[in-house]
């Protein structure tokens, strides 16, 4: 394990959920596992007035409640906590930037960091462009005395122009090599397992391409709804939401090439080809290829469950999508027309984030009478929960003649006695320590992520004659997402049964 060296780390934001469910449970794992440094100061920045013990209550409260149980410790909790400290400013005036910059300065001297901070900007990121300029203006972007490294939240803009002009922004301030795009997707083990799994393995390469491969989903499921954040996702959708950050991420790793290195920058090199590989879908096909749904009410075991525009800070009237399903090619050599199917939803019947690999059927079917289903082996890497790697193949079933089963090879993570699983944030506060930007989104990355939807986003808000279907809660989505799939043999996986009692598919 490499050692971090002695920082302070600022979260600005430090009164928001996310420092308190997240960030700060995960910089306590990483201490309870010894993982920070020997010296370290957390400074948590916010508008509101707060004494450094107030703080440090509140967040080994936040620790309690969000960490893991075999992290859990009082005298460590209590030692940590002695690490963090609060400062009351306001982010976006430039005055208040000398007293954070001499407070840094004294907790150089008290633990010896030489400089060295990470800047985490849990807020909106219409801030960013401020607090990065601010910091600039004082010199905290310098990396003369110690590294200065940002990392920022998603939304990362909200279209292609938004987009870049965020990076513009922040460019201003920092160099590219300073900025640390927080895409919690690439910190889960299980995708970065791609990596391993394609790369450390003889067998998986050699097949993986447009000879072998029918087609490739991707699923990333969730059974809950908007929650209490029906104002931010009303104005998002599932398309901006989920797609194009982290299952274009995840689309990068399964379909890239293999990297020279496990440099970096050579990583990132390879996902960015394949984002600027992407077949762009035409306006005029977005019909075709997207199908966007709602979720409308329903019950499921007989409790009413309310519908996506019943919810709270929705526009009754919203046809915002809370369902998104595409169907894309990727134009180069290796995956040249192999469709991809990448879906994502809300109140969808259970939580499952999954990649499946559907190989091609035998070239001559032995063991089928005409017009028989074939067995197709499918490879399926759980992302998550129940992280793990399923292969699909046909056997023949005991007794006379040639019946052939489809059985399953499993592998559970589970099953590696005394691993645990890091949170996405471990992982990817601890990369950002030690200055490992490899699972952190880059900027042209993110600029043709946004490229690629940028034409779905202008079909949807142009062409009013695209419908957008309700689906009831607790089902897998509109059922026009089928049709996405033109074989007729082959559907979606259905990783489970449908839950809804009752509620209606509909147009709105
Ligand atoms: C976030 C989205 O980025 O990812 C949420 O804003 C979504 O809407 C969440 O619920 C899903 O993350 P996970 O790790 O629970 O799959």
């Amino acid at each position: 394990m490499q050692k971090t060296q002695n920082l302070t780390i600022v979260i600005f934001g430090a009164s928001g959920d996310l420092t308190y469910k997240k960030l700060i449970p995960a910089l306590y794992a990483l201490y309870q596992q010894q993982m920070m440094p020997l010296q370290f100061r957390v400074l948590g920045v916010g508008r509101s007035p707060l004494s450094d013990n107030d703080f440090q209550l509140k967040m080994q409260d936040g620790i309690r409640q969000n960490c893991e149980k075999h992290h859990l410790d009082e005298a460590i909790i209590l030692s940590f906590s002695e690490n963090l400290k609060y400062l009351a400013m306001d982010p976006e005036s430039e005055n208040d930037y000398a007293t954070l910059k001499s407070t840094l300065d004294r907790f150089d001297q008290e633990i010896n960091a030489k400089g060295n901070c990470l800047f985490y900007l849990s807020m909106p990121p219409s801030k960013f462009g401020v607090v990065a300029n601010n910091l600039g203006k004082v010199g905290l972007n310098n990396e003369n005395d110690g590294f200065k490294r940002l990392i920022v939240e998603k939304p990362f803009g909200y279209d292609y122009a938004s987009g870049f002009e965020l990076n513009h922004k922040l460019h201003q301030a920092f160099d590219e090599s300073q900025i640390y795009r927080i895409d919690h997707y690439l910190g889960k083990e299980t995708v970065q397992n791609i990596l391993v799994m394609r790369f450390s393995n003889g067998i998986f390469e050699p097949l993986w391409n447009r000879n072998f491969v029918h087609h490739v989903e991707i699923t990333s499921s969730e059974s809950i709804g908007v929650e209490k954040r029906g104002g931010y996702y009303d104005s998002s959708g599932a398309l901006r939401d989920m797609l194009q950050n982290h299952l274009l991420q995840v689309l990068g790793l399964v379909a890239m090439e293999p990297p020279s290195s496990m440099d970096s920058d050579a990583i990132r090199n390879e996902t960015l080809k394949v984002l600027q590989s992407l077949q762009p879908i035409h306006e005029e096909n977005v019909d075709k290829q997207v199908i966007r749904g709602q979720y409308v009410a329903s019950h499921i075991r007989g409790e009413l469950v309310k519908g996506y525009r019943e919810e709270p800070q929705v526009d009754p009237d919203s046809r915002t999508e809370t369902y998104v399903a595409v169907k894309l090619f990727i134009d180069n050599w290796r995956w040249g027309g192999v469709p991809f199917y990448i879906r994502t939803g809300k109140r969808l019947p259970t939580r499952v984030t999954e990649i499946v690999v559907h190989f091609k059927p035998t070239p001559h079917g032995l063991f089928w009478n005409k017009g028989e289903e074939q067995n197709q082996n499918q490879l399926i890497i759980r992302i998550q929960p129940d992280e793990g790697i399923l292969m699909k193949f046909g056997l023949k079933l005991p007794g006379a003649g040639y019946k052939v089963k489809t059985v399953n090879m499993d592998f559970h993570y589970s099953d590696l006695l005394d691993t645990h699983l890091p949170s996405a944030y471990e992982r990817l506060i601890y990369d950002a320590m030690l200055g490992d930007s490899t699972l952190y989104a880059r900027a042209d990355a993110v600029e043709a992520a946004w490229k690629f939807v940028a034409p779905i986003q202008k079909a949807w808000k142009e062409n009013h004659d695209i419908k957008i279907y309700g689906y009831p809660a607790g089902t897998w989505g509109p059922e026009n997402a089928d049709e996405l799939i033109e074989d007729k043999d082959i559907t979606w996986r259905y990783p489970c049964k449908n839950l809804a009692d009752d509620g209606n598919y509909c147009e709105l």
